[in-house]
């Protein structure tokens, strides 16, 4: 029997695929495994019994992951569960930033008690007209999880897309439309294109991406949509554009006192993910995640630890060994499992930064000895025997 709780409200259609071999708890000192959205886990004891934290989302900044992985508890997160929630209102950014819908609906409710609205409405109509994005270019930076549907997406809506990512995974390769132009220099995309959306991570490298020199080679009718994240964007210098109609738009996910109400800003409350979709479907992965982890030893979506996947064990038995990423620890733990007359059938061992893990399968049972000898080694942060 395993024993989860639940930092946060996590949807049911998730917490449904537990089996009955789980059981919730209320405390987290009681659990081997932790779901979480929003909570700020930085100081909260963390018991030795805790295996798995899962955030139910793709932002891990509440969660102490150094202090997690020197515990040997893997952190799981997300990515992608929310994409098509993100991807939907990107759309919606587009048609709000292209068509003045936001000033005809503003004008319809300061004009509510007039009886003749109707007859007013056709002659202040072309007050709010605009463009339509079937024939537009659409320029897609960062081609992940978001970017891709974005760009399929833009392709059944009759735009000509052009897509940058130089760090493109073969899965996004893959599922991305054959339509798509690839581009190698993001500088195209600044000068050819009539909307540009931005998708990539925050990081180092990153930010500030889009700066007062990339903002300087866009068209005087160019859009730019930011549901990434706002460092992304010098939106000091974006305002100053907007001001001086040097470009047209701005539609920000992320509100901040430099945007919001400044010219030509359409600033929404970071609503990417929030539907009930993107809510079930990261419930639903967050459990999947746990329930591989806790039952085959597998990580699949880890932040602080290596993905590592054997599928389920089909020998004697099965040992997870999560450890420090130094040299000469495989060594030790097959000179260990030999010692002990216990066959290696098959083997894998990742690294992911300061942190790595094993997962080995054995032809015999490992016995309580050898757990605590392999324990015993130094950089060895845990051992388990899943089977
Ligand atoms: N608005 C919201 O509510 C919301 C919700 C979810 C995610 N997000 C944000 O959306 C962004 C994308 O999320 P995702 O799930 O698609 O991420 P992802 O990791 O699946 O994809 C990111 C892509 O960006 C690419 N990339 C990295 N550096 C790049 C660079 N310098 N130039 C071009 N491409 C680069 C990567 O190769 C990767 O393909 C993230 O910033 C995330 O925080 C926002």
């Amino acid at each position: 029997m395993y024993q989860y709780t639940c930092l946060n409200p996590i949807a049911g259609v998730g917490l449904d695929l537990f089996s009955d071999e789980y059981k919730k708890v209320d405390d987290l000192k009681d659990a081997q495994a932790a779901l979480v959205r929003s909570a700020a886990m930085h100081d909260l004891d963390l018991p030795d019994d805790l295996l798995a934290v899962a955030r139910a989302g793709a932002g891990v900044n509440n969660i102490p992951l150094d202090k997690c992985a020197e515990k040997g508890i893997v952190v799981f997160n997300t990515p992608g569960a929310n994409a098509n929630g993100v991807k939907e209102l990107v759309f919606a950014g587009m048609l709000y930033a292209s068509r003045d819908i936001v000033g005809g609906i503003d004008w319809c409710l300061a004009n509510q008690s007039d009886e003749n609205i109707a007859k007013t409405a056709e002659k202040q109509k072309k007050n709010f007209a605009g463009t339509e994005i079937s024939g537009k270019k659409l320029g897609v930076i960062g081609l992940g999880a978001i970017g891709v549907l974005v760009a399929n997406a833009a392709v059944h809506m009759g735009m000509d897309v052009y897509g940058y990512d130089p760090y493109i995974s073969v899965n996004a390769a893959w599922n991305l439309s054959r339509s798509v132009k690839h581009i190698s220099n993001v500088e195209d995309i600044y000068k050819e294109c009539d909307i540009i959306t931005i998708h990539v991570p925050l990081l180092d490298s990153t930010k500030k991406m889009i700066n007062a020199d990339a903002i300087a080679m866009m068209k005087p009718t160019a859009i730019v949509l930011n549901f990434a994240r706002d460092l992304l964007v010098d939106e000091e210098a974006m305002v100053d554009a907007l001001a001086a109609g040097k470009i047209k738009k701005y539609v920000s996910d992320f509100p901040n006192t430099t945007t919001v109400g400044a010219k030509g800003c359409i600033v929404t409350p970071h609503l990417g993910a929030s539907t009930a979709e993107s809510e079930d479907n990261c419930a639903i992965m967050a459990v999947r995640e746990i329930r591989d982890y806790m039952e085959n030893g597998n990580i699949v979506h880890s932040v602080n630890f290596p993905d590592c996947n054997m599928g389920a064990c089909l020998t004697a038995g099965r040992i997870g060994i999560l450890h420090k990423n130094v040299k000469g620890m495989i060594s030790q733990y097959s000179t260990i499992l030999g010692d002990a007359d216990i066959n290696v059938a098959d083997m894998t061992n990742k690294g992911k930064g300061d942190y790595a893990y094993a997962l080995i399968d054995v032809d015999s049972p490992v016995t309580e000895e050898v757990v605590n000898q392999l324990k015993a080694i130094d950089g060895v942060l845990r051992v388990r025997v899943i089977k």
